[in-house]
């Protein structure tokens, strides 16, 4: 069985009163209700973290090579200024999606830019709690043509 890990960053845990009018009013139990009734369908387990605290996502990260397939992250404003994440990311050996409820690129100038997503295999953006099933379905495509083994 696949195992994927899926990271949020700061205040994403405030989904559901914040900015409704760019992230929507699902909470965040509600989005992880959404992609883990998905993922049970499709037969993949996910390890599910959200954190405010940058070392307890790096923490995280480091810990993820040995124990899951693939990583899902939405860095949050991270995305924007953590290269301590992002050398995470490098460094971790495993293949990992960069997801965006919002479109980035949209937004103010310094959303759009992420030092995290040059060390992912891509990024997904702007499709709310959908970016987050459409970066497990390319996990997903890319690990089954190369399963990698775990414990
Ligand atoms: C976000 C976009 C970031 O710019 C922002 O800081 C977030 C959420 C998103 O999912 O759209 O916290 O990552």
């Amino acid at each position: 069985m696949l195992k994927i890990g899926i990271i949020n960053g700061p205040n994403l845990n405030m989904l559901g009163k914040r900015n409704q009018k760019v992230y929507g009013d699902l909470t965040l139990k509600e989005i992880n209700h959404k992609i883990r009734s998905f993922a049970e369908k499709e037969g993949i387990e996910l390890i599910i973290m959200q954190s405010n605290f940058e070392g307890e996502i790096i923490e995280f990260i480091q810990q993820s090579s040995s124990k899951l397939n693939g990583l899902v992250i939405n860095p949050a404003a991270y995305t924007h200024y953590s290269y301590a994440i992002a050398d995470a990311l490098r460094d971790c050996r495993i293949p990992v999606v960069e997801v965006h409820l919002s479109n980035i690129f949209s937004r103010e100038d310094f959303r759009g830019k992420s030092v995290t997503a040059s060390a992912c295999i891509g990024q997904i953006a702007g499709f709310g709690y959908q970016s987050y099933i459409l970066a497990i379905c390319a996990l997903r495509e890319l690990l089954e043509k190369k399963p990698k083994k775990i414990k």
